[in-house]
């Protein structure tokens, strides 16, 4: 059977300017990975309380989990927190469903201003699709039709958090060598379990896998390439 379905345009993105602080502070916070929200409001930085105060929560879901780290990106790598199943780091894809037509998760996402910003489909798109589609088939889709479809690469804005459920978005190519201040805050009832701990580094995904990114011990600062 098939469905009318909208491929969702631009994100909102609600709410001010958040200034960051510089380089240097954002490298010595706790860095979090799927750590609960109350948990990173506990041990995290004033300015990472700031942040979670400012995010536009809709409190319609059962938990609310985050990732707060800084990341060094380089143009050879296209950096994405999370491994996208099947198809390469940077493909179109959504977050965090099993089903492409639900909005399942809400993700709040703000980074700092950076080469390598996460890119949307700007503009609805119609389409007459399967109703069971796998999430697989879906991306699948997407990133074989990307130009008959129309879609539209538009890149979200730092320093402002963006909102978005199954929206359709991809990881962009550093254009230099920076220091990109990620954090992201996903109401879902889906999660498993939190992943309450303090890490000392952060983690990227790319084409190589799983990679440590930048490590902060004792003073002393490690960027892995
Ligand atoms: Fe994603």
């Amino acid at each position: 059977m098939k469905i009318n379905h909208t491929i969702k345009g631009f994100p909102n993105q609600i709410g001010t300017y958040i200034e960051f602080p510089d380089v240097a502070d954002l490298l010595l916070m706790p860095m979090f990975a799927s750590a609960s929200v109350d948990y990173v409001y506990k041990h995290g930085t004033e300015f990472q309380k700031y942040l979670i105060d400012k995010t536009p929560l809709t409190n319609k879901k059962k938990d609310v989990i985050v990732n707060a780290h800084i990341q060094f990106l380089t143009p050879s790598v296209k950096a994405s927190i999370q491994r996208i199943g099947g198809y390469g780091n940077g493909e179109w894809h959504i977050d965090s469903s099993v089903d492409p037509f639900e909005e399942r998760d809400i993700c709040h996402l703000i980074t700092t201003k950076a080469t390598a910003l996460t890119e949307f489909n700007a503009n609805p798109i119609e389409v007459e699709l399967e109703a069971n589609m796998s999430i697989m088939d879906y991306r699948y889709f997407i990133n074989e039709n990307e130009d008959p479809l129309g879609i539209i690469p538009k890149k979200m804005e730092p320093n402002k958090f963006t909102t978005f459920t199954n929206h359709v978005h991809r990881a962009t190519t550093p254009q230099k060598n920076e220091f990109r201040y990620f954090f992201r805050l996903l109401e879902t009832d889906s999660f498993e379990s939190s992943n309450d701990q303090i890490y000392h580094h952060s983690t990227v995904f790319t084409d190589e896998g799983y990679k440590k990114n930048i490590e902060v011990n004792e003073g002393s600062i490690m960027i892995h390439l």
